[in-house]
């Protein structure tokens, strides 16, 4: 059985560690691509170097030449400018749909039968930039905002609680800015819900957190988030080539699902071997409907921008 592959586009942080947690995974080879010269083949050795401690058979490579990713079955997009202390994300529009956009029309000649997975920013419309570049059908082209944005405020649950992150599971819908709509109707630990547990006021305050979860690491590093942004487009591409029909959180098409009427967006998706295979759609409560469809028409002013920029 021939391997998978996957490219990793951009070799910086966010690249570096997906690259590094896929092959620790064994999910299949490992292309970095990075347009600075020698960056990626120094991180994927280094990456492969660290299979002689903790063994992985999976090879990993780097390549400035866009021909080392040619058919790869999934690309995980990292490459473009990162938040700074006092960014926002929609700050980065200008730069990063250009960026992506130089990416995607590789991607769409090299590896045309790929998954791609979108996770720079600002997310949602990045994601819109890779779906108009590559022309590929929408089941093929996601975000990935959901995992992380959920991760997080799974972890803040943990940590009030006092309980294992791993039992809790929640839903996060809308866009990877600061209107996202966690929902804590729609989170448990081990099947307990979330609102048995703590008070509206204690869930407000941690839902404040979760949308402030990537400033509030801006602000302590000078520079964004990597680790759990990394671990989650692993989890996407995991499900996608494993075909694990995994229910989670992502930015992903919606025309007739919620009346969004076109747009890509953070709801709960089945991801398999045919990439988003599902969208699911909850019986959103009134408050609930408004927090998204607020979100969904700040996604879509940001969309109307990319559609003059390219
Ligand atoms: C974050 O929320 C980088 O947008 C990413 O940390």
């Amino acid at each position: 059985m021939t391997r998978k592959k996957i490219t990793v586009v951009g070799a910086g942080n966010v690249g570096a560690t997906t690259a590094h947690i896929a092959a620790g995974r064994d999910l299949g080879d490992v292309v970095l691509v990075d347009i600075i010269e020698g960056f990626a083949a120094g991180k994927a050795l280094d990456i492969s170097e660290s299979a002689g401690v903790y063994p992985f058979s999976c090879g990993v490579s780097g390549a400035v030449d866009w021909q080392a990713a040619a058919g790869s079955d999934v690309v995980i997009i990292t490459s473009g400018l990162a938040r700074k202390p006092g960014m926002s994300r929609d700050d980065l529009v200008a730069k990063n749909t250009k960026i992506v956009q130089s990416v995607c029309r590789h991607v769409a000649e090299q590896c045309p039968e790929a998954f791609v997975i979108v996770v720079c920013n600002p997310l949602d419309a990045m994601v819109y930039t890779a779906a108009r570049t590559t022309g590929f059908p929408a089941n093929r082209i996601m975000g990935m905002a959901g995992a992380l944005d959920s991760a997080r405020f799974a972890y803040f649950i943990s940590e009030a609680l006092g309980v294992s992150c791993g039992d809790i599971a929640g839903v996060l819908m809308g866009g990877h800015g600061d209107d996202m709509v966690p929902l804590p109707r729609y989170t448990a630990v081990a099947g307990i819900p979330l609102t048995e547990l703590m008070d509206a006021d204690r869930i407000a305050a941690l839902i404040d957190r979760t949308r402030n979860g990537g400033i509030e690491i801006v602000n302590l590093l000078g520079y964004s988030a990597y680790y759990a942004p990394a671990a989650g487009a692993v989890k996407m591409a995991e499900a996608i080539l494993k075909d694990k029909k995994s229910v989670m959180s992502c930015c992903a098409w919606c025309d007739k699902e919620y009346g969004v009427g076109g747009a890509f967006v953070g709801v709960p998706v089945v991801l398999g071997s045919k990439g988003v295979e599902k969208v699911i759609e909850l019986d959103l409560n009134n408050d609930e409907k408004t927090a998204f469809a607020e979100s969904v028409q700040h996604v879509k002013r940001l969309t109307a921008k990319i559609d003059e920029l390219l």
